[in-house]
């Protein structure tokens, strides 16, 4: 395989530092971690997004409305149906109508502990690009999977099966996040060479489903122990576009701390945060 050098350069795209709160932080300890990060990140360069519990939205896209602030929030999960019988979930619409901009599917933790598969993934990205959320659809392979061989084989499949059906010119609003489920909370992360591999096999596989030109715009991000000493290494990559952050965005010190690693990241300058134009549905 190429080794992704002479793909277009990473920092023409922007960058982005995305928090998953998972099930942590309650209402009040999310707005005062919002309270501590928004003074904080004002001038950032890169686009700062918090996946929150579905009760955190409201509050915290209310409080940084009235702040003024650059930070973007989401959901990290909902139900593809637009309504229904459907006791405990949540509908793209109530998401957006609470001030979520974006939603994370497929996340491995959703995949194995509540067995979601490639096609309710698939019906779920096409809600959220229907209903104006902007999806961070994850993917990634057991260490298993990785021992046998199968990596590309896997990303092929989820990639296929989660984006099928989408036309190229709805490709372009997709975030892709590969998270290797082997580095997830392990403080394994994979090392930034095997994650630009895996990264550039999917940026060519993209070009296959929506054109080249469509896979260099879009960003795929990077999650599975990022932590404020790696990001760099990652950022360096040249198909590495982003971070996807479980434990290390919990705290609003650390979290700064790898947003600023991003700014580090040379030709950034240029990449202005611009939550504005993060949906563009
Ligand atoms: P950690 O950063 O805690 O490994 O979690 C990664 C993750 O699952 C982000 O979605």
């Amino acid at each position: 395989m190429e080794s992704g050098k002479e793909s277009m350069a990473s920092r023409e795209r922007p960058i982005y530092i995305v928090g998953n709160w998972k099930m942590y932080h309650t209402i009040q300890t999310s707005l005062e971690f919002l309270n501590e990060l928004i003074p904080k990140v004002r001038e950032a360069v890169c686009r700062i997004y918090l996946a929150v519990p579905f009760t955190s939205i409201g509050p915290m896209a209310k409080d940084i409305e009235e702040n003024d602030s650059n930070i973007v929030i989401g959901a990290q999960n909902m139900h593809n149906a637009s309504e229904g019988a459907f006791t405990g979930e949540i509908a793209a619409k109530m998401l957006v109508e609470a001030g979520a901009e974006f939603v994370i599917l497929g996340h491995s933790e959703r995949r194995r502990l509540f067995h979601e598969d490639n096609a309710f993934i698939n019906a779920k990205v096409k809600r959220a690009l229907t209903d104006g959320l902007q999806p961070i659809l994850c993917i990634g392979e057991t260490s298993q999977e990785r021992e046998d061989g199968m990596t590309n084989e896997v990303l092929k499949r989820q990639l296929t099966e989660c984006l099928d059906d989408i036309p190229a010119e709805q490709l372009e609003n997709v975030l892709l996040s590969y998270e290797p489920i082997w580095a997830i909370g392990t403080d394994k992360p994979a090392t930034p060479e095997i994650a630009q591999e895996s990264h550039h096999f999917c940026r060519e596989f993209l070009a296959e489903l929506g054109g080249k030109e469509v896979a260099d715009k879009m960003s795929i991000l990077y999650g599975g122990s990022v932590k404020v000493d790696n990001a760099k290494a990652l950022l360096d990559q040249p198909d590495i576009d982003g971070l996807l952050i479980g434990g290390a965005s919990l705290s609003a010190v650390t979290f700064n701390e790898i947003i600023s690693k991003a700014a580090a990241e040379s030709g950034l300058e240029d990449v202005k945060a611009d939550s504005d134009t993060a949906v563009e549905l």
